[in-house]
Parts: C-alpha cells; sequence; structure tokens
C-alpha cells in the first residue's frame, strides 16, 4: 500500500500542507518547531485513528480554527484500487469518509496500514507499562482493525464502571457493565496474548542480530487475570474475567475502580531471564525497541503481504550510525513506503531511488525539487 497524496488543512501549526509522497522515501526537512512532526502525526491520525503523541483531540486543531482536516489518497498495490479518505475533526467529534461516503471505524481502518517509530518509542522498554500495552494496542489495530472497535468499547464500559463505583451505585448496573468488559476484555487479553507469543521469536532475532553482546530476549504477557487466561480460548478466557470482577467487587468498591483486566497488564521483557527494566543498559534498551519495531513491521509485511507504510520521526538523530544502519537496511529490504523527519537531508537514500524531499518551516511544507 501506498500514500500518493495527502492535504492537510488547520491540523497543529500547519495551516495548509499539500504532499504528493514518494512511493519509497519521503523526507521533511527542517529546523525544531517547525512542524515536521505535525505532518507524520496527520498522517498516522488519518491511517490509524489513533493520535500519534498521546494528546487530546481537541490539541490537533489549530489555534484559532473551528476544525481540522486530513486527506488521504491511497493505493493498494495486491488490488491497484485507489482509495479517498477524508479526516475532519470538530470540537471533540471526528467525522470519517471513504471515497465521498460517511465512514465507520471499522470500515475506514485498514486502507493504510501505517507503523510508526518516534523517540517515544525508545523508551519502551525502560518506561511504564502504559507505553508497552499503548504498543501493544497499535500494532494489534494494524493486524486486526476490529480490534480497535473492541478496545474502545472497552475503555468505554471501565471508564462508565469506574463512575459506577465511585457514585456507590446499585449491583445491577455493576453486573451489566461487567458482562460487557468480560467480553471485550477477554477478546483484548486474548489478542494480546497471541500475538505476543508469535512476536517473541522474530524480535529474539533482529535483538541476537542488533546488540552486542546479546543476551536471549524473551517476551510474555504479564496478565492482571493471573488464572483463567487462556491464549486458545475468549470464552472461557471470558468466563475466568466475569468471576474475578464478581469476586474483586467489594475490593473495587473501596478503592473506586476497577483493578483486574487488560488496562492493568503488561508486556515483559527479559533479557536472559531477567526483567529489562532491572538491568538493561542505555544502549541496550535502545537496541531492544529497536528489534520490537522490526519485530513488528516485519511481522505485519507477511501478514498483509506488501510492506506496510513506515513513519520514522527524527531517528536518524535519536539512533547512534550503526543503529540508525541497522534500522535502514530492513526498510530498505523490505522495499515499503517510508516517510521520515530530519534536521538535516537524508544521506544515503537517494541512492535506493525516488527521494523526495520537502522543507518545513514555520507550518509551511515546500517541495523541494519540483
Ligand atoms: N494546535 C496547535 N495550533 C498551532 N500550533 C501548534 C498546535 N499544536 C502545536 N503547535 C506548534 O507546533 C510546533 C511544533 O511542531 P512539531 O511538528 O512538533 O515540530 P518539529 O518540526 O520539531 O517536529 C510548535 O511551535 C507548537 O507551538
Ligand atoms: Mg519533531
Amino acid at each position: 500500500m501506498r500514500l500518493l497524496r495527502a492535504s492537510i488543512r488547520n491540523f497543529r501549526n500547519l495551516e495548509s500542507a499539500e504532499l504528493e509522497l514518494g512511493p519509497r522515501f519521503t523526507a521533511l526537512i527542517g529546523q525544531n518547531g517547525q512542524g515536521k512532526t505535525n505532518t507524520l502525526e496527520a498522517l498516522y491520525l488519518i491511517a490509524a485513528l489513533r493520535p500519534l503523541r498521546n494528546v487530546p483531540r481537541s490539541a490537533l486543531i489549530r489555534h484559532g480554527a473551528e476544525s481540522a482536516h486530513v486527506a488521504l489518497t491511497v493505493e493498494r498495490q495486491s488490488t491497484g484500487l485507489t482509495h479517498a479518505l477524508s479526516l475532519e475533526l470538530k470540537g471533540a467529534s471526528r467525522v470519517l469518509q471513504k471515497d465521498g461516503k460517511k465512514a465507520e471505524t471499522g470500515s475506514f481502518l485498514g486502507h493504510a496500514v501505517t507503523v510508526a517509530f518516534t523517540p517515544d518509542d525508545l523508551a519502551l522498554g525502560k518506561g511504564s507499562p502504559e507505553g508497552r500495552r499503548r504498543f501493544l494496542d497499535r500494532a494489534l489495530l494494524n493486524v486486526r482493525p476490529a480490534y480497535l472497535v473492541r478496545a474502545l468499547r472497552f475503555q468505554k464500559a471501565i471508564k462508565e464502571r469506574n463512575r459506577v463505583l465511585i457514585d456507590q451505585g446499585k449491583d445491577e448496573v455493576l453486573d451489566a457493565y461487567d458482562q460487557v468488559i468480560a467480553s471485550e476484555g477477554a477478546g483484548i487479553m486474548v489478542e494480546r496474548a497471541r500475538y505476543i507469543r508469535e512476536l517473541g521469536p522474530r524480535a529474539a532475532s533482529h535483538f541476537a542480530r542488533i546488540a552486542d553482546p546479546a543476551p536471549t530476549l524473551s517476551l510474555a504477557y504479564a496478565a492482571s487475570l493471573d488464572e483463567g487466561l487462556d491464549p486458545s480460548s475468549e470464552a472461557q478466557t471470558r468466563e475466568a474475567y466475569l468471576a474475578k470482577l464478581l469476586r474483586r467487587r467489594p475490593l473495587d468498591r473501596k478503592r473506586r475502580t476497577t483493578s483486574v483486566g487488560p488496562h492493568h497488564d503488561d508486556l515483559e521483557l527479559m533479557l536472559d531471564g531477567h526483567r529489562v527494566k532491572d538491568r538493561a543498559s542505555q544502549g541496550q534498551h535502545r537496541a531492544l525497541a529497536l528489534a520490537l519495531k522490526l519485530a513488528e513491521l516485519t511481522d505485519l509485511a507477511e501478514r498483509l503481504q506488501e510492506p506496510p507504510i513506515l513513519l520514522l520521526d527524527d531517528m536518524s538523530s535519536e539512533l547512534d550510525p550503526v543503529r540508525s544502519g541497522q534500522l535502514f537496511d530492513c526498510v530498505r529490504r523490505l522495499e515499503g513506503q517510508v516517510i521520515l523527519t530530519s534536521t538535516e537531508p537524508p544521506r544515503g537514500l537517494e541512492a535506493s531511488g525516488h527521494l523526495v524531499e520537502y522543507d518545513v518551516a514555520q507550518g509551511q511544507v515546500t517541495r523541494r525539487h519540483p
């Protein structure tokens, strides 16, 4: 799949930008604070329907503007079809259109499958469980768009259940939420556990190649539903989760929050059997983040049978030359489309053909060599 054109209006500091994306590499070049990441953010938002950086939707609308608009033309190589996607943000609401018709989240996703790699991802091993859950959830929404729909339903139900706990509401109301939470939550846990099992060996082999010396990397799903999570049976997991929600209810009432479920789980990362958090060096943390992203990317390319679109934010300045070289070697082999930001014109990419360059300055995006 390939992004052909993008048009961005009143998004962050971009008043109006038009881009024609190269079939291989497109570089957005500019000093800090000019709008490079904002441009990637617009592309990621319309592709994944999640914000690239963790901010409320309203922060994405340009100060002083009423609404933001992003439009994208995408081509799918396997079918040769093109689709026109558009997204409008207005206040807290979002309107999606596909080929000129209003579209729902589920049918909108999957047309521009995109993986982003940003400086924040380098803290994957060191940072909070929330960051690792976000990694899993973003990877999974690319694998299965229906996953996002379930995750959103789950989040909404948890929020509402917590509100009932705070208000000391009735048991019958909690019973109803527990049903939704157990169904959607079991789906999320099972999908995550399966994905981690498949990603593990792939991540380990990337890590073994990248890190030097390289202890053995292994991944596991650390679930707050310690007993009863059965990756081979969503129905069983659901029953176990429902029972645990009920058992924990008195505690949840006391704490006024839902204490068990996928929103408390973690992706456990281990080197030679020890938790990464406790012992990995700075260099190992970077190698680990890179290995996980490469595993995600190559796994996805295999599932889709075509490479996904890759957005790289500031990677050449965040990674040392050796790691950056390893990243680009893998990216070149995949032969997918890459859109990257950098303060300097990237070197060595012209050789792989079709490098399109844009200058980004004060929210203006201009083609370098038209
Ligand atoms: N909603 C918004 N409206 C207008 N400007 C914004 C908005 N959100 C962020 N900005 C501006 O965008 C700029 C940062 O752009 P960014 O793309 O992160 O820079 P970089 O080129 O370093 O990646 C800052 O100047 C910030 O003030
Ligand atoms: Mg930036």
